[in-house]
């Protein structure tokens, strides 16, 4: 009990009192979670009226841009105010450069810009990372003998394809790849193009992680060989220093905001960059965590709502300034019926 002053024993410590009705459990609330915290994902893909579910996240559907667009239109009638975009890229596209990925007429670049127009009011998070478009599912290039992937030369495609999703109107940029000094360049390149308004939000401690399984399923990176490990990339989950440290490099480097991930089995990790850092940090419910949730409940052993917002709300708990989740839609649902 750091200040609090002892005013003796029970009777007169009674915890109780404050817990004793609704109104004075809401007046001694510490934590608020309301719809401007959450940011929606989605995953887009070619075609017209094509809507996929996944089959490893009910209730999340692949959609072609004219049903994304009302979708997003129907998040912001809600209160979402930002999604996030992930695309799923044809076989055929897909390459061991990942050309497409800065195609200025590519699938997410065409997204971005349709949104703009038709929904000018939503922010737009672009993430800038190759791995829905090499055949092999790495976030970079690699080395075809060593199946390393290559720091330098993977930064040199992810500016490209910072920059094209910039040009194409995003108003977030996130590097999710975990590639050395991106963010450094990345920001560098956008000044010189004129972009200094473009913000960063840095996946800055991303773990190799068995939690975004149905991610990979969403977008198709998964190759069928094997569970592709990251291990040599992304942060490895015993650690928390190591992730202060790569935050600190990012901001260093010019990111405005940070992003840590997986989610709830990385509060710590949450915790402790929002008491080192004073920048926005963001926290990413990931797909495994919206596939546990969701057989929870189908199964009838967890209670779908209080769960929903038990969950979104030990983020902002542990510090978060907003969550990236898959649950955003009904959680704003939720809280628009709560208040
Ligand atoms: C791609 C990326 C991944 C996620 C977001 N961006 C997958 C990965 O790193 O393999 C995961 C999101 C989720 O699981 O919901 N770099």
């Amino acid at each position: 009990m750091r200040k609090a002053l002892h005013r003796g024993s029970f009777p007169y410590s009674r915890m109780r009192r404050l817990r004793s009705s609704p109104s004075i459990r809401n007046l001694v609330a510490e934590t608020e979670i309301s719809v401007h915290d959450l940011i929606l994902p989605l995953f887009v893909i070619d075609g017209v009226n094509q809507c996929q579910p996944v089959k490893s996240m009910p209730g999340i559907k692949r959609l072609s841009i004219d049903l994304l667009l009302k979708e997003v239109v129907e998040a912001e009638s809600l209160g979402i105010s930002t999604v996030a975009l992930f695309p799923v890229i044809p076989k055929s596209l897909k390459t061991g450069t990942a050309e497409e990925s800065y195609n200025d007429n590519g699938l997410i670049q065409t997204a971005i810009r349709e949104l703009k127009v038709n929904a000018p009011m939503i922010g737009i998070i672009a993430d800038v990372a190759l791995d829905p478009y090499t055949v092999h599912g790495h976030d970079g290039i690699i080395n075809e003998c060593s199946g390393y992937v290559l720091n330098d030369a993977t930064n040199e495609i992810l500016v490209k394809q910072a920059l094209s999703l910039a040009y194409a109107g995003a108003d977030i940029v996130a590097p999710s790849d975990m590639m050395d000094g991106r963010i450094g360049i990345i920001r560098e390149k956008l000044e010189e193009a004129g972009f200094e308004n473009t913000k960063i939000m840095a996946y800055a401690a991303k773990y190799a992680s068995g939690y975004y399984g149905p991610f990979r399923d969403a977008i198709g990176s998964a190759t069928s060989r094997s569970i592709i490990d990251k291990s040599t990339y992304q942060l490895d989950f015993r650690n928390v220093k190591e992730a202060l440290h790569e935050c600190s490099l990012d901001l260093s480097e010019g990111a405005d905001m940070l992003l840590i991930k997986p989610g709830m089995p990385y509060l710590d990790v949450l915790k402790s960059v929002v008491d080192e850092f004073a920048v926005p940090t963001f926290a990413f419910q990931v797909s495994g965590e919206y596939a546990m949730h969701c057989a929870a409940f189908d199964n009838n052993w967890l209670p779908r709502e209080q769960i929903i917002l038990e969950s979104l709300t030990t983020f902002k708990r542990a510090g978060a300034t907003g969550i990236l989740t898959y649950f955003a839609r009904e959680a704003a649902h939720l809280l628009s019926k709560s208040t």
